[in-house]
């Protein structure tokens, strides 16, 4: 019986150990797991497909659910400074890869709901050339912005055309790449490139990375082409693919000449409504 007893205290007492460590456990996973910002990217080398307008459109959709969102303009077209009113003669984000300036300290309030910037530069394009001897050249990106996990929701980065050594170093940081696709020719092959791509970095540089999704851009239906790349890609990449389709819309070619993101510009068009979808599906995407 005295044994017994014993057993049962022992129990007691490594039940009460064991649930503190669960709660512990469970504390880290979920709730300081989630403080951290989520980080993505919109990669692909072609040009012109829309990843500064998703970029931009998605952060300010996200912002509008509540959520704190930074921008990061890694392009030297720096289209993405513009297109959110932002100031690319402030701090930009090569001073802050190029150690002149610190991560925190280059962030811009933009006068949208919850979005900030880091402005980009035309001076990023050296980067390749001056980074090219350097250990680690990769991992500047992800040093540099290491600070900001805990300050934002989300941190979106604005990718350039290319498969350069900016393109690695965003893929070096990431948590999760966005893939926009035109529904257009050669779409398939172009992809194929994009997953060989990030298959090789996951094995060398970004064992965390993953893919959010795929994304179709400027979608017209009057077009035959566009249903049949979209039946195409659907058809092999399955739930790789986002649900929300972004249709073509003058709308949104024209808010970025105002500086401002779709959701202001003109809340009600379709394309407001289709990156407010995504926002919704992004949320769901990241854990
Ligand atoms: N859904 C859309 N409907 C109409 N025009 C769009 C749409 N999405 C993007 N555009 C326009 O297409 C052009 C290319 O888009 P965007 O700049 O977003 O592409 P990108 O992939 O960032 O280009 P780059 O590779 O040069 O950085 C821009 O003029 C933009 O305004
Ligand atoms: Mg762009």
């Amino acid at each position: 019986m005295v044994i017994l007893r014993s057993f049962n205290i022992l129990f007691q007492i490594l039940t009460v150990k064991f649930s503190k460590y669960l709660s512990t456990i469970i504390y880290y996973f979920f709730i300081v797991n989630n403080m951290k910002a989520h980080k993505i990217i919109f990669f692909n080398q072609k040009g012109g497909v829309g990843k500064t307008t998703t970029c931009v459109n998605l952060g300010a959709a996200l912002g509008a659910l509540g959520y704190k969102v930074l921008l990061v303009d890694f392009d030297s077209q720096a289209n993405l400074t513009g297109a959110v009113s932002g100031d690319g003669r402030k701090s930009t984000i090569y001073q802050v890869v190029s150690g002149q300036k610190n991560a925190v300290d280059a962030i811009q309030k933009t006068i949208f709901e919850n979005l900030s910037l880091i402005a980009g530069s035309v001076d990023t394009a050296g980067l390749t050339v001056e980074l090219v001897d350097e250990a680690e050249r990769e991992f500047y990106l992800k040093h540099a912005l290491r600070d900001l996990d805990e300050m934002f929701d989300y941190i979106l980065l604005d990718c350039p055309p290319s498969i350069g050594l900016e393109t690695m170093n965003a893929l070096a940081w990431a948590e999760y790449v966005i893939i926009p696709l035109q529904c257009e020719y050669l779409a398939m092959e172009g992809l194929n490139l994009i997953m060989r791509t990030i298959t090789n970095v996951k094995r060398s540089l970004n064992p965390e990375l993953k893919i959010m999704g795929i994304l179709f851009t400027m979608y017209s239906k009057r077009v035959l082409l566009n249903q049949d790349v979209v039946d195409d890609v659907s058809e092999y990449f399955k739930d790789l693919v986002f649900k929300t389709i972004i249709p073509r819309s003058v709308r949104l070619s024209e808010a970025p000449s105002h500086g401002m993101p779709i959701n202001v510009y003109d809340k009600n068009n379709v394309g407001a409504k289709a990156y407010n979808a995504l926002a919704k599906e992004v949320v769901e995407r990241a854990w």
